[in-house]
């Protein structure tokens, strides 16, 4: 069904699903706005994948033929024929709607308009299409290749078909799919808040540092890594402002409340490996302090 994917916004997202995709034999044409972004991810791509031609993971030959099927667009037009366009862009509304306004006057009527938003309502998104039953959440993980779940977000109008079509194309590059309303966070995030929220509230009650939640959520229940961890890996930035936008859209439910700390934080620019701080100092993007 998707042979021809666009993926528009080549920063930590984009890049990802570009390699997913291209490495599971579909043509992929990237696009943003900053064409320096764009070269970075093939960049960023190509180091990756030479990595694992260096450790015998990846043949020379299918290297190439995934770095030939992974192109850039230098325009939005180029995205004319494509038979799946995936938007990771800013997490904004309405710099998301006004994308997808100028995608349907370039693609096809058939072409399905994907959304990888974390935070956003699929439906609201798709409310300012014309054709609003080709819009679906395709929600990602940070780093796409190697976290492999996503979400498929079946919107208000959504069309079946086309949710159908994400779950085999996600399940064809490797992905387990799990299809979900479009309810405030979805599932993962939703799920997620139980072990970030209350964290961050165990940290502001001072009954735990982060190093010891951390600790404890790891040895005790197993979790490959505890929520400051993951906080630092996402950028608090980004769980932060999924926390407000899950609050705001359950109507203040004091369940979801955000965290004050993560508010100061994020303002002191604390935002976690992207800043060289977060919970956890980092060097060259490692760790130097061990909880
Ligand atoms: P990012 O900031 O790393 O990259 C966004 C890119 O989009 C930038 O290169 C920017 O130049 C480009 N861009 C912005 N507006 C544009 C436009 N109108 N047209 C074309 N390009 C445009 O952001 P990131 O982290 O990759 O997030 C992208 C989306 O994915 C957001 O909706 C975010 O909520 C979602 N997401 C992020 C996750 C994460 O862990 N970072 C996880 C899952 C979803």
């Amino acid at each position: 069904m998707f042979n021809r994917i666009g993926v528009i916004g080549a920063g930590a997202m984009g890049r990802g699903i570009a390699q997913l995709f291209a490495s599971s034999g579909q043509q992929v044409l990237i696009y943003d706005t900053r064409a320096e972004a764009i070269d970075d991810a093939i960049a960023f791509n190509r180091n990756l994948l030479q990595r694992s031609v260096a450790k015998g993971k990846l043949s020379e030959a299918d290297f190439e033929a995934t770095m030939a099927r992974m192109q850039p667009a230098a325009e939005l037009d180029a995205l004319k024929d494509c038979d799946l366009v995936i938007e990771a862009i800013v997490e904004l509304l309405e710099v998301k709607q006004k994308l997808f306004d100028q995608l349907e006057a370039i693609v096809r009527d058939d072409c399905v308009l994907a959304t990888n938003t974390s935070s956003l309502s699929v439906t609201r998104i798709a409310s300012t299409c014309k054709r609003p039953e080709r819009v679906a959440g395709f929600h990602f993980f940070n780093p796409v290749p190697l976290m492999k779940i996503v979400e498929v977000v079946r919107g208000e109008r959504t069309d079946e078909r086309y949710v159908k079509g994400l779950v085999e194309l996600a399940e064809a590059a490797g992905h387990f799919a799990a299809i979900t309303p479009d309810t405030p966070g979805f599932l993962v995030n939703h799920a997620g808040r139980a072990f970030g929220t209350e964290a961050l509230r165990i940290l502001s009650e001072g009954v735990a540092t982060p190093q010891q939640i951390d600790r404890i959520l790891r040895d005790g229940p197993g979790f490959r890594m505890g929520p400051f961890e993951l906080f630092d890996l996402t950028g608090l930035d980004v769980s932060h402002a999924v926390m407000e936008s899950v609050y705001e859209q359950f109507y203040h439910d004091p369940r979801y409340t955000p965290s004050f700390i993560a508010a100061q934080r994020v303002a002191a620019g604390l935002l976690g490996r992207k800043t060289g701080q977060g919970f956890y100092r980092y060097e060259d993007g490692q760790k130097i302090e061990q909880p």
